[in-house]
């Protein structure tokens, strides 16, 4: 009992789903599910019609003429209900999938980036078009069919009883045998379905890695390894197919035999009878037809629920994301104006994913407003990872950060980031057009706004000579424009929001000594400019801050202007040797 009810737990599951999906569509749910009824109910309604009302009387004209006006009109009743419900039901799984796409989608947006970090987006991608599409088939196709089914298998049974009860406890009795063969044929189904689509699933995620990094694929031509990896799991699939195909044709050898054997069995019992005068000629037709209609209502129902079941894995993967939290984090408090001040305190951090590998340990550190700091340290030391602390991309695992004296923890992160600006050390070019890109730092900028941050970071001028200029789409992850142009679109996009807090991971790394020095005017330019932290590498950069931070082992090594750390600390003489021998020379 508890295996079956186990078993019976993903139906549940997707039919629960479809039943808290459907709830917006109402009108159109009622529709399908009326139509299924009026049509089931004319269908059932066929084999009475055709014997008339009083049996089947071939000796008036009259009385055939009528029976047969009346399966006209049947059939185009069939007909149209029929039309209705594949309007209504289609509309529906439309609808319902259409919402849960995105549903799903804002969902993931908001997910923490460590949850991002953990799965493969070509993964998130599936659940978002393969797993939403099982169901929509689910919904399409299974839905009304079970109900169709149902409806149809009540209906005729109740028939066979009312027509003669005594070959329907026959009929009905040796179901049970028959569906023994079906029931281990659709297990096999089942089990080699679900293979398939796994494998067929990896050489999705195989084709999307290459075509996503056809850059890194070609600098090594790379093209028929991708290619014999890519066929590796094709072959995979191809021979999960094979089983699945074997077992769909034995399961419909199958049922056909047990069917038509039934059938063939029901009238041959049923011919004795007529023989014996217990039941006449049309009674045993209308008997056979209710028998087919019953063997063809099972054997869907028994399809259905394997379709169902097929689907299960993908409703899974689809209600596990309706655990996921709606929001990022709890808090509400907004930031208000800033003033641009900021405290590291005994902040200890590691990720979660390498939690034995401490990134910062027991940090502190004190920036006043509108200081300019160049954050140094060695590749690895954790210069990203702290500013990425700063806008709550992760929690700190001890300690705390503080804006303006408030603990960032106690923010809502949304409004934390919209209150600093910043350039991550990879610059992320959209695949929209310039304007698009720049204005994503401030959505409600004027195109002048856009285009003044666009002169300070040195974007002006290039984007000016494409030949849309500002409307130019700049292709897939910016792959029309050169590194240092990216970096520029970037930096604008950043200087857009005139924050009073900006944070730069080697935004400069890709531009020459010119453009490099343009942007320092710009961003270390006199006045109260913002708060800005800067992870640098050149010397350039370095040697434009107000004050140098060397991080070391997780924590601040020293700190102080470029003579006196030369002095002070020989990690940074290890550092900065080469570039000053390079200067020097
Ligand atoms: N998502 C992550 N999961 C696990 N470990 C990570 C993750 N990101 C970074 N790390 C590790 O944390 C440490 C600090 O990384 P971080 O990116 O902050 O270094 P960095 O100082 O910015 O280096 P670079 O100068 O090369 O940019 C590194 O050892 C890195 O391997
Ligand atoms: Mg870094």
């Amino acid at each position: 009992m508890n295996r079956a009810l186990e078993k019976a737990m993903p139906v549940a599951r997707t039919l629960r789903l479809l039943a808290s999906l459907s709830r917006n569509h109402l009108p159109l749910l009622a529709g399908a599910l009326t139509s299924i009824v009026v049509a089931t109910t004319f269908a059932l309604a066929v084999p009475i019609a055709a014997r008339g009302n009083r049996g089947l009387d071939l000796n008036s004209l009259e009385k055939i003429d009528n029976i047969f006006l009346t399966l006209a009109l049947i059939s185009v009743a069939i007909g149209v209900a029929t039309a209705m419900r594949v309007y209504f039901i289609n509309r529906l799984a439309d609808e319902v999938t259409n919402d849960l796409r995105g549903q799903l989608f804002s969902r993931l947006l908001v997910q923490p980036l460590e949850f991002h970090q953990q799965q493969p987006s070509t993964e998130l991608l599936s659940r978002l078009t393969s797993d939403i599409e099982h169901l929509r088939i689910a919904i399409g196709v299974s839905f009304s069919v079970a109900i169709r089914s149902g409806i149809m298998l009540a209906g005729a049974v109740t028939m066979l009883f009312i027509t003669d009860p005594g070959l329907a406890l026959l009929t009905i009795a040796a179901i049970p045998f028959a569906s023994v063969p079906i029931a281990v044929g659709s297990k096999h189904l089942r089990t080699s379905a679900r293979d398939y689509n796994d494998l067929l699933a990896q050489s999705r995620v195989v084709a999307a890695e290459a075509l996503g990094h056809i850059r890194a694929v070609k600098d090594f031509a790379r093209e028929p390894f991708e290619t014999e990896r890519h066929a590796a799991t094709l072959n995979a699939s191809v021979s999960g197919a094979r089983r699945r195909t074997t077992w769909q044709s034995v399961l419909t050898a199958l049922s056909l035999i047990v069917m038509l054997l039934g059938i063939t069995a029901v009238l041959w019992t049923g011919t004795h009878k007529v023989m014996d005068r217990t039941l006449s000629a049309g009674q045993l037709g209308q008997f056979a037809m209710y028998a087919v209609m019953c063997g063809m209502a099972a054997a869907a129902l028994l399809d259905t629920w394997g379709a169902l079941q097929r689907s299960a894995g993908a409703t899974d993967r689809i209600t596990a994301f309706g655990d996921l939290p709606h929001h990022e984090a709890q808090e509400t408090r907004l930031v208000q104006a800033l003033q641009g001040c900021i405290r590291f305190e005994n902040v200890d951090f590691w990720y979660a994913a390498a939690p034995d590998r401490p990134v910062l340990r027991r940090l502190n550190l004190d920036i006043a407003k509108g200081e300019k700091v160049a954050i140094v340290g060695a590749s690895g030391a954790g210069k990203s990872t702290l500013l990425s602390l700063l806008l709550r991309l992760h929690p700190v695992r001890a300690g705390a950060i503080f804006i303006d004296g408030h603990d960032i923890s106690t923010f809502q992160p949304a409004s934390i980031r919209n209150a600093i600006g910043t350039i991550s050390q990879a610059p992320a070019i959209f695949g929209r057009s310039v304007l698009e890109n720049i204005r994503y730092g401030k959505l409600d900028a004027t195109d002048e706004d856009v285009r003044n941050a666009a002169v300070s970071s040195g974007a002006d001028a290039f984007i000016s000579e494409l030949p849309a200029g500002y409307d130019e789409p700049l292709g897939e992850r910016g792959a029309r424009l050169s590194g240092g142009q990216q970096q520029r679109v970037a930096i604008a996009r950043a200087l857009l929001k005139r924050a009073d807090i900006l944070l730069l991971d080697e935004p400069t790394s890709a531009l020459d000594s010119h453009a490099e020095q343009a942007v320092h005017d710009h961003v270390f330019g006199t006045g109260t400019g913002p708060t800005t932290l800067i992870v640098a590498h050149r010397l350039q950069t370095i040697l434009a801050a107000d004050r140098i931070v060397l991080i070391d082992e997780g924590a601040v090594a020293a700190t102080g202007s470029h003579e006196e750390l030369l002095i002070r600390s020989a990690r940074y003489r290890d550092l900065i040797r080469p570039q000053m021998q390079a200067m020097v020379e």
